[in-house]
């Protein structure tokens, strides 16, 4: 892998990394708002992240080349709402989506064809993320402030694997 190849992929495991620590960040607020179980899908979603991190983190070193950490910038703390925060978790996706689409344009240009396939997981996973994600943003559009449809989507929520 060329020198411009995994200093973009140790980007990525960055943010990554600060993708766990924004649903982690959004677990704390809806604990702290009573929605157990929008805070047990955001915790679900902060592990999968880091798991995310662990594959970048593997393909690097299975590479040969240097794993090398970087600060992790701090996680917005609040939300104006429930629908609001997965707004952000959607935007924050579809910048993610970004930066994996040019990460596979980065790997055609080089020729390279490990990385590339590797990255194939990504973009399917991507497609996941962003459909899961607008599902609930959906589903809080349509109860809007209701308490009851609230609750029904927090019970969903908590059923999560
Ligand atoms: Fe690692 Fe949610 O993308």
């Amino acid at each position: 892998m060329t020198e411009k190849m995994a200093k973009a992929m140790n980007d990525q495991l960055n943010e990554e990394l600060f993708s766990s620590y924004l649903y982690l960040s959004m677990a704390a607020y809806f604990e702290n708002l009573g929605l157990r179980g929008f805070a047990h899908w955001m915790e679900v979603q902060a592990k999968e992240e880091l798991e995310h991190a662990m594959k970048f983190y593997r393909f690097i070193n299975e590479r040969g080349c240097r794993v090398l950490l970087k600060e992790v910038r701090a996680p917005e703390t609040d939300w104006n709402s429930p629908l609001h925060a997965f707004e952000e978790a959607l935007k924050h996706e579809k910048y993610i989506t970004s930066r994996i689409n040019e990460l596979m344009r980065l790997s055609r240009e080089e020729n390279d064809y490990a990385s590339e396939i590797f990255l194939q997981w990504f973009v399917t996973e991507q497609v996941e993320e962003e459909a899961s994600v607008g599902e609930v943003v959906d589903k809080l559009k349509l109860v809007k402030d209701s308490p009851n449809g609230l609750f029904i989507i927090d019970r969903e929520l908590g059923m999560r694997k």
